[in-house]
């Protein structure tokens, strides 16, 4: 949801800025734009709708010149994506230009109280009130800038992460975060911005992360100050990152998304790494032991989630309930954080986000804080704004999953929830010793069995250009299967613009039934557990409509595949560790329609990876 990159320091601002707003443009690719203090201390602007490339193309024959800039990468939220909404804004009198990720909430009355006072706008964005409201204050006040930066935002309503400069000044940034989330990179003599550390991995692993309603002043040869709106001063530690480079690149694969579906099996490896031991057969995962009777006393516990993350946590729920016999409750936490949910003292919330910046599941986390529940945060990003701001949790460990399309980080947080249940139901001794002791076999055997899956590319690459025709598909799975089948509808959709749908196998003939005809793709995830007959039952409800029924069956299994049209045989898994392998085939299912529509399968129309507005 727009991304932001600054650099202050020696080299040439440009090609630094450039290079990070590629490796930020998941968060949003309509256009983009650069601000740069030149070497005749001018303030200039660039901008182009479109993507970054299209920025490069633009600034062809322009003066780029310059040893500090801001850039942006917009996904539009306030005016529709063209040159003029693009970020950086300039102010009024052009001496000040300003990058913003977020939204403004209270602009149209800053906005028509500035228009009384002479103000003219250029564009429809939140964002220029902004810009005009600090030279406004800066020039009335006759103060600085990082003052009237401070006392501009103590007026603004909304999330941002910004940051400005201005002309005739070329020492200095400066920046300010509040539910957007905001990086400032420490190199030698030099400094960065970024909306997250992609962009600066490259030059520095220490960073500090700003929290909520901090302005950071970024001066040449000095120390990062840190004050907040309410001029409180702050200091900060230098955290170390831990990322390396190699994870940025495509890595030979023509997409990340690929990749980052081959890398499943390293990953899940990686999330179970230390967590799981089958010699001693434990499973034990420190953000639970270390909580222990508040999981053993929690009379409920609530998942909150957006998209992917979502699906994610109703196969948590199917775990938590079925090992740990706690009763679950799984929301989207945009409907939880404003319907006024009864939460109780003891009741325990697992917020689950890939990036740990979702707005929506961000706010949920808030409400259920100030309610007295504890928090459980499951999160990738490390640092990011979830894990800052929830009681304990787990990361997943699955590096950075550059995809729009979430696939690594999906399988990572089903394999965390699982250790979560299995850590649970042996504390609570919900699970028989012996059943136990086969999950965290089973467990451990998961990655092979996702290289033995990813084996099926081929095939699937098959199936694959045979359906390219479709309009729609229907995805249908029962128990641990049915958000294997939302999830794999929402693949679809994501990235071919295919409309699917995912049900509930057995809810088929209460509406669904009604689509299939011969041009109807089915999905069937229909592994040899769980409700095996009656998943059967409802493929043969389809075959006598003559819905294209494509299985996902366990290896072996000949009664389904003959009953299907095409099968892609898995292996055998426990039930519940099913949706880790049948999750990969719907995956590549959906990335080799999305190619052969030749559709841009990592950065999809309209979607954004990060999601920091509600
Ligand atoms: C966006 C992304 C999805 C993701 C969802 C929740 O919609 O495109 O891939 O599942 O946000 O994001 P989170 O980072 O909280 O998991």
């Amino acid at each position: 949801m727009c991304g932001i990159v600054g650099y202050l320091g020696n080299k040439e601002a440009y090609p630094i800025l450039i290079k990070g707003l590629h490796r930020l443009e998941y968060r949003g690719y309509d256009s983009a734009g650069v601000a740069l203090v030149n070497n005749n201390n001018e303030l200039k602007v660039y901008k182009a709708k479109g993507k970054v490339s299209d920025l490069e193309n633009f600034t062809k024959d322009k003066d780029i010149s310059g040893t500090i800039g801001i850039a942006h990468t917009r996904w539009a939220t306030h005016g529709e994506p063209n040159d003029v909404n693009a970020h950086p804004h300039y102010s009024q009198s052009n001496s000040l230009a300003l990058i913003h990720n977020g939204i403004i909430e209270n602009y149209a009355i800053i906005k028509e109280d500035l228009i009384k006072r002479g103000f003219k706008f250029q564009s429809d964005t939140d964002t220029e009130v902004l810009v005009q409201l600090i030279e406004y204050i800066k020039n009335k006040n006759n103060i600085k800038l990082s003052d009237a930066v401070q006392l501009a935002l103590t007026q603004a309503v909304g999330a941002y992460a910004i940051a400005v400069i201005e002309k005739g000044n070329p020492d200095q940034i400066v920046a300010a975060r509040k539910s957007s989330p905001l990086v400032i990179g420490i190199g030698d003599d030099e400094f960065f911005l970024a909306s997250d550390a992609t962009p600066i991995i490259e030059y520095t692993n220490r960073v500090i992360y700003l929290d909520d309603e901090e302005v950071a002043v970024i001066k040449r040869g000095k120390e990062v100050k840190i004050k907040t709106i309410s001029n409180v001063v702050k200091t900060h530690e230098i955290k170390e990152l831990e990322l390396s480079l190699n994870e940025l690149e495509k890595g030979g694969f023509p997409h990340f998304m690929l990749k980052e579906i081959y890398e499943q099996p390293k990953r899940i490896a990686e999330a179970m790494r230390g967590r799981i031991n089958v010699e001693g057969n434990t499973v034990s995962l420190a953000g639970i032991i270390d909580n222990k009777e508040r999981f053993l006393e929690a009379k409920r516990i609530l998942i909150v989630a957006c998209g992917t993350s979502w699906h994610a946590g109703l196969i948590g729920e199917y775990l938590i309930e079925e090992l740990a016999r706690i009763p679950v409750e799984v929301e989207y936490a945009s409907e939880f954080r404003y319907r006024n949910p009864v939460i109780n003292k003891g009741d325990i919330v697992i917020a689950i986000s890939q990036s740990g910046e979702t707005a929506d599941t961000l706010a949920a986390i808030e409400l259920a804080r100030k309610n007295g529940a504890f928090v459980y945060g499951i999160c990738n990003v490390v640092g990011s704004s979830i894990p800052r701001n929830t009681d304990s949790g787990s990361y997943t460990h699955v590096g950075p999953e550059i995809g729009v399309a979430s696939t690594k980080a999906f399988t990572a947080q089903v394999t965390v929830l699982s250790l979560i249940a299995m850590t649970i139901a042996k504390l609570k001794n919900t699970i028989e010793p012996c059943h136990f002791e086969c999950l965290v076999k089973e467990l451990s055997l998961i990655p092979e069995k996702m290289k033995k899956t990813l084996e099926l590319n081929e095939k699937i690459y098959e199936f694959a250009r045979i359906f390219t025709y479709a309009k729609n598909f229907i995805y249908l799975g029962r128990g641990y299967n049915y958000p294997v089948a939302l999830e794999g509808a929402l693949k679809l959709k994501e990235i071919s613009y295919i409309h699917a749908e995912g049900y509930p196998a057995a809810e088929m003939k209460h509406g669904p039934i009604a689509l299939i005809d011969a041009e109807m793709p089915v999905v069937v995830i229909a592994p040899n557990k769980g409700m095996y007959e009656k998943t059967i039952s409802n493929i043969q409800e389809v075959k006598a409509r003559k819905g294209k029924v494509i299985s996902i069956i366990t290896e072996g299994d000949e009664t389904v595949k003959k009953l299907s049209d095409y099968s892609i045989e898995i292996p055998e898994t426990e039930e519940c560790f099913v949706p880790l392998l049948a999750s990969i085939p719907l995956q590549l299912l959906a990335y080799h329609i999305a190619v052969v529509k030749g559709c841009n399968v990592d950065q999809p129309r309209n979607l954004a990876k990060s999601v920091t507005v509600e």
